[in-house]
């Protein structure tokens, strides 16, 4: 048998609903912040994530699925959203018609990592950018909403942690401050940190090796390091946070594992995930945009992983997938064709109905009605068509009514509406 690539899973009907209610939960609250959807391909030229994730990420190192098509160029199949929205805002001039946008986008992303609970090789993420604004009340919007979802969503047991990595003016100083001290804990340094060191020294702050983390402990913090700027806006976001009641700690070693991130970047962690603890992460990064050819505009952002959101959502699980408002259970041929035309007409006014097409006993029609978790079960064989009217019974309660067969559509719609009132 063909089984589906290691990494990668189904999502089916069961878990499938859960998916839906949170879409359906951040697409809501999105559109209300006045979020607009793009929808963007999956495949992007190589050189797009190479340049904005950074060649000398994990990522870009090691966990792109990278290929050459059939002409020979090499494509990638995305492994996050940002940098494609990016692309898209550039490529189609959005900036010169309206600078500030502010985007969402849910979909599927790749990353070739060692599969784990909570790791997947496709994963999805429902992804959120605002392009164009400089303050920093953005990149506390883009907290406030995330924490916001957590919290229609019934998510408890997460932080959110906050960080600023500095500009393009101190985040050298910073860098050469941190060189300084590494080089004289190289011995203490796991054996990626010390080949990190040359070309990506602040992922080593990030590093959950526990001797690096011994070696990091007094290592110096970028927070001491960040200019005038920098500093009015990482206190402006806390205050603001502070106003609109969101707890967060502040945690200089909050570094991210993409290049292109400037001033302040955010995680939200929690602690039922095991190893993999951010279920969302994002931040500013004022550079890209300049970087991948477009005009020096500033951007932030941040993504949730919706499967291991999907994991730790505080909702009742239980009766989430919804079964048939009405079973019809059948008897007889003729009657079957009829209960066909029943469901097809109140499928059309939004009750579900579900009935048996094969000739089967009352006993199994009830048995299948149960295990689809049918509200109520419409009886009719011959006897009922005799007397002119089916049989409804309600499944909880086991209280039966009459529904006359004659417009029984109609009967049947407003029995439903009266008792689901
Ligand atoms: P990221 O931290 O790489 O950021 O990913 C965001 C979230 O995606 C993570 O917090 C995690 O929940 C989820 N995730 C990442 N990799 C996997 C995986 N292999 N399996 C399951 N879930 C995973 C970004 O991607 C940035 N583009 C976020 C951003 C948007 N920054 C600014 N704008």
């Amino acid at each position: 048998m063909i089984q589906l690539i290691r990494g990668f899973r189904d999502i089916l009907p069961g878990e499938v609903e859960i998916w839906q209610r949170i879409e359906q939960t951040a697409v809501a609250l999105f559109e209300d912040f006045g979020f607009r959807e793009s929808r963007i391909p999956i495949l992007e030229h190589s050189e797009l994530f190479a340049r904005s994730i950074g060649e000398d990420t994990d990522i870009v190192e090691k966990e792109m699925y990278t290929f050459a098509d059939r002409r020979g160029d090499l494509i990638t199949l995305r492994p996050e959203a940002t940098a494609s929205l990016v692309r898209s805002y550039i490529q189609h001039r959005v900036y010169a018609r309206e600078p500030v946008q502010k985007l969402y986008l849910i979909g599927p992303m790749f990353r070739r990592e060692r599969p784990q609970k909570g790791r997947y090789r496709q994963f999805y993420q429902i992804d959120a950018e605002i392009f164009g604004v400089h303050s920093p009340l953005a990149d506390v919007e883009l907290i406030f909403l995330l924490v916001t979802l957590l919290s229609r969503l019934q998510v408890t047991d997460v932080g959110a942690h906050i960080n600023s990595l500095g500009c393009r003016r101190c985040r050298p100083h910073f860098r050469t401050a941190l060189l300084d001290f590494l080089t004289r804990r190289s011995e203490l340094l796991c054996s990626d940190c010390n080949r990190r060191k040359a070309r990506n020294p602040l992922r080593i702050l990030d590093c959950k090796v526990p001797g690096c983390r011994e070696a990091m402990t007094d290592a110096p913090s970028i927070l001491d390091h960040l200019c005038p700027d920098c500093q009015r806006d990482f206190a402006t976001v806390q205050s603001h946070l502070d106003g609109l009641g969101v707890p967060f700690t502040v945690d200089p070693r909050l570094v991210r594992g993409l290049d292109y991130y400037t001033r302040t970047t955010f995680e939200i962690q929690t602690g039922a995930l095991g190893a993999q603890s951010a279920v969302a992460g994002g931040g500013r990064y004022d550079g890209l945009m300049e970087l991948l050819g477009g005009p020096d505009l500033p951007a932030t952002g941040f993504a949730i992983g919706l499967d291991r959101l999907a994991e730790i959502v505080g909702f009742d699980r239980s009766g989430i997938a919804r079964g048939p408002d009405v079973f019809i259970a059948a008897l007889g041929g003729d009657i079957r064709s009829r209960a066909f035309e029943w469901c097809c007409r109140l499928g059309v006014d939004g009750i579900r109905a579900e009935m048996d097409f094969e000739d089967r006993s009352l006993k199994s029609q009830m048995k299948r009605a149960d295990r689809l978790g049918a509200a109520r079960v419409l009886i009719v064989g011959e006897r009922e068509v005799q007397e002119g009217a089916a049989i409804l019974r309600d499944m909880q309660t086991r209280d039966q009514v009459a529904v006359p067969l004659n417009d029984l559509v109609e009967n049947l719609k407003q029995k439903i509406h009266n008792t689901s009132d």
